[in-house]
């Protein structure tokens, strides 16, 4: 019986405070502006994956939740040529190492949250595939270059393979070799940093990224505003309020570019719209604590989806939690246990 060569990884979830949204080469995932994100903490959201691979394997094959899905999509096919090819690097230059780069793969992911309804799983999907295989090819973990790999798979996936702050560089080359993530700061540099994803629906979401993403390119107005004027100072201004720790600025700018982002979205023609009523609603009430509070205590911010991820210090949790619950806890879909301070979803960034 042939061996059967195994190794398991994990990819959490990121959180956008600076949105990536538009791509100028499509294939190489390639973005129209650098982003910044938070990588939630890993033992709370995450893709567990584990790859394997053996002579005796036909074909390569994917199952997420138990369901099969196929390895033969364009993106699927690049980043396991991409890993195939690091492999096959190493074992010419190794002879030692066994030959398992041609082999087919079986890889097997469990999600511990909604698939595709804005909780950005693609990302901690192909990170957990791409961390998984690496491992299983004993790659060098040189974590930028492995995020050009994710890139191609799902642009924000990128960002997933660090913990803590984390920036995806945009790059100008057109074969996108610097088109990478990086750290900013790690999780430990601000550790009263918590986030609650409150979710609102766990439905797909209605307009893919990609193609979304691809309308407002090509139809809003607004979006040339945003990736040339908005974005570079908030990119420069975001990594400052991360590495000073200043949460006031941080809060100000994730609101700003969640705002933003849905601007551009509804600019589109015809529009998208990601946020709903009740996500609308969530945006008030954080309006109205910060308010109250005199400072910002609070920031939301909303990806592709109408689930809304709060940012907040740990000193303000039982107050903003509590607001929170005190208000939607009466909302259709919104059940205790879903939505209680006491076993609200609460992550350490
Ligand atoms: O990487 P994608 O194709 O899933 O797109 C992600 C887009 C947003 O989540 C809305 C923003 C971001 O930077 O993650």
């Amino acid at each position: 019986m042939p061996e059967i060569h195994y190794a398991t990884s994990t990819g959490p979830v990121n959180i956008a405070t600076l949105k990536y949204w538009g791509k100028r080469d499509k294939d190489l995932n390639l973005p129209t502006n650098n982003s910044i994100s938070v990588t939630l903490d890993q033992n709370d959201l995450k893709t567990l994956t584990t790859a394997s691979c053996s002579e005796s394997f036909k074909e390569d094959h994917l199952w997420i939740n138990g369901e099969t899905y196929s390895l033969e999509t364009p993106r699927s096919i690049q980043v396991l040529k991409d890993l195939r090819s690091l492999r096959e690097e190493l074992e010419i230059s190794n002879n030692e190492l066994p030959k398992i780069s041609q082999f087919k793969l079986h890889i097997i992911s469990e999600n511990n949250f909604p698939t595709a309804a804005g909780l950005a799983s693609s990302a901690a999907g192909f990170a957990a595939l791409i961390s998984s295989v690496a491992k299983l090819y004993k790659l060098p973990t040189d974590y930028s270059e492995l995020s050009k790999i994710a890139r191609k798979g799902s642009g924000s996936a990128c960002r997933s393979l660090f913990g803590g702050y984390v920036a995806w560089e945009m790059g100008n080359l057109e074969n996108g070799e610097d088109s990478k993530a990086i750290q900013i700061a790690d999780r430990k540099h601000w550790p009263t940093m918590k986030a609650a994803i409150l979710v609102v629906s766990d439905m797909k979401k209605d307009v893919p990224s990609t193609s979304g993403m691809q309308l407002t390119v090509k139809t809003s107005d607004l979006f040339q505003y945003r990736i040339n004027e908005v974005v570079p100072k908030r990119y420069i201004e975001m990594k400052e309020s991360i590495l000073n720790k200043n949460f006031q600025k941080f809060a100000e700018l994730t609101m700003k570019d969640s705002n933003s982002f849905h601007s551009v979205c509804l600019d589109s023609y015809p529009p998208i719209f990601y946020l709903n009523d009740t996500s609308k609603n969530i945006i008030k009430l954080i309006n109205l604590l910060n308010e109250a509070a005199g400072k910002l205590i609070a920031a939301y911010t909303f990806d592709a989806g109408p689930n809304a991820v709060i940012y907040y210090e740990e000193e303000n949790q039982d107050y903003v939690l509590g607001m929170l619950y005190k208000f939607f806890d009466k909302l259709d879909g919104w059940s205790n246990d879903k939505f209680n301070p006491a076993n609200a979803k609460i992550f350490d960034s």
